[in-house]
């Protein structure tokens, strides 16, 4: 199969995963040819590193060779730099959230579907095995019918944020930042939701970052997001669930993703990790680990890219939906607006729910030609 040729947009933190899976080959559909960042440096280092090509995004856009950008800027960048490589043609995979605000993200779905191009957003953990284990579980009735769900991520933002300072930004902050992993996981095994509800506080909103050798050590700064974040969903097959996030926690992370059955009680791995033990219990029973029933165990970052890739050339939609992306995206911004309100919020849009990988990829995570075959 013809491989698809990327650019990744974004030299920073996460790039170095991302491109180091890419490059050696992890997804024998992706070929990295080329890199750019707004500092020339980031980007000659990176290709260096990597053995591709620093260019410019212009230049990128004008690469008839270049088929899919990656887009790796912090998310205040994501809405230029994706409509930018849309509008030039390009297909594009881009790190979460799609846009800040709700109307960018809508605006880059319509563009997308008016272009006839693909447009996938992370996160794409949930292609990992632990995820599709969870989903497997579910869709083979092992806990019966879901009634209800759990998800819940604190961490600890002094740690993170003062370095990262996105983090504590609009468009960031740990419901944009954290909130995907736990509700695309959701979404991805139980579809999409039909109303919310919310509670947000900023604890703490005047802070000195004091983080030894962050860049901004000792200097004052104010959070411009809630971090405490509660809520409450109806999805459309019935479920309630909850989430609580709160970034001002003592501890680096703690977390829980569950969802309750008739039969059985599901217990999800960390949404933001690949691989971790997923456990059910059932009645009178000790909770068990379940073996993971899918490959990408170790970190696969750079999947829902590769996913969309063979989905490009399958002429299907990839997994990692844009669609389901947004839906996500606006139940965050959902939840704010809730919060703000104090009233209901009803959700706009919706989203097919994606197919489980098929089963059987267990071990390194790579794709032999015959298992690459049976995704399309
Ligand atoms: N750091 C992580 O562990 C992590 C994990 C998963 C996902 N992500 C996501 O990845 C994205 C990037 O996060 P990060 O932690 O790597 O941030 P980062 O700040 O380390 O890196 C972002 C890079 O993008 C560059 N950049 C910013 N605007 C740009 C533009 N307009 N054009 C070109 N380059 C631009 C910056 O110079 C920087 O090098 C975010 O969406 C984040 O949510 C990060």
């Amino acid at each position: 199969m013809k491989k698809v040729k990327v650019a990744v947009v974004g030299c920073g933190s996460i790039s170095d995963i991302y491109l180091s899976n890419i490059t050696s080959g992890k997804f024998q559909i992706l070929e990295a040819v080329a890199c750019s960042d707004i500092f020339e440096a980031k980007a000659k280092a990176s290709a260096e590193k990597y053995g591709i090509k620093a260019m410019t995004l212009d230049e990128i856009c004008a690469d008839k060779e270049i088929e899919m950008v990656i887009n790796l800027t912090i998310p205040a960048a994501h809405y230029a730099v994706i409509k930018q490589c849309l509008k030039a043609g390009k297909h594009v995979w881009s790190e979460k959230m799609i846009a800040v605000e709700l109307k960018e993200g809508k605006e880059l779905v319509k563009l997308a579907n008016e272009k006839g191009l693909w447009l996938g957003v992370a996160p794409d953990t949930f292609l990992g095995a632990s995820c599709q284990t969870a989903k497997y579980i579910v869709e083979h009735g092992l806990i019966g019918t879901p009634v209800s769900a759990h998800a819940a991520i604190s961490r600890n933002y002094g740690i993170y944020g003062e370095f990262l300072t996105h983090l504590w930004k609009k468009g960031a902050g740990i419901g944009f930042d954290m909130g995907g992993y736990y509700l695309t996981a959701l979404a991805s095994i139980l579809g999409p939701v039909k109303n919310l509800a919310a509670f947000t506080k900023v604890n703490n909103p005047k802070r000195v970052n004091t983080r030894v050798g962050a860049p901004d050590f000792e200097k004052k700064y104010e959070l411009e997001v809630p971090n405490v974040i509660t809520a409450t969903m109806q999805y459309k097959n019935g479920v309630l669930a909850t989430l609580h996030m709160n970034s001002d926690c003592i501890l680096d992370e703690t977390y829980s993703l569950i969802i309750y059955g008739t039969e059985g009680i599901l217990y999800m791995g960390n949404p933001n990790e690949f691989g971790n033990p997923v456990y059910i219990q059932k009645t009178n029973s000790e909770k068990v680990v379940f073996p993971l029933t899918h490959g990408y165990q170790e970190n696969s970052r750079g999947l829902g890219a590769a996913e969309m890739a063979w989905s490009i050339r399958a002429g299907r939609n990839n997994r990692a939906s844009k669609e389901m992306a947004y839906h996500v995206f606006e139940m965050m911004h959902g939840i704010m607006q809730s919060a703000d309100t104090g009233k209901e919020y009803k959700m706009q849009s919706t989203f097919e729910t994606p197919e489980a990988l098929p089963e059987g990829f267990i071990g390194d995570g790579g794709w032999t030609r015959k298992e690459e075959s049976a995704l399309i």
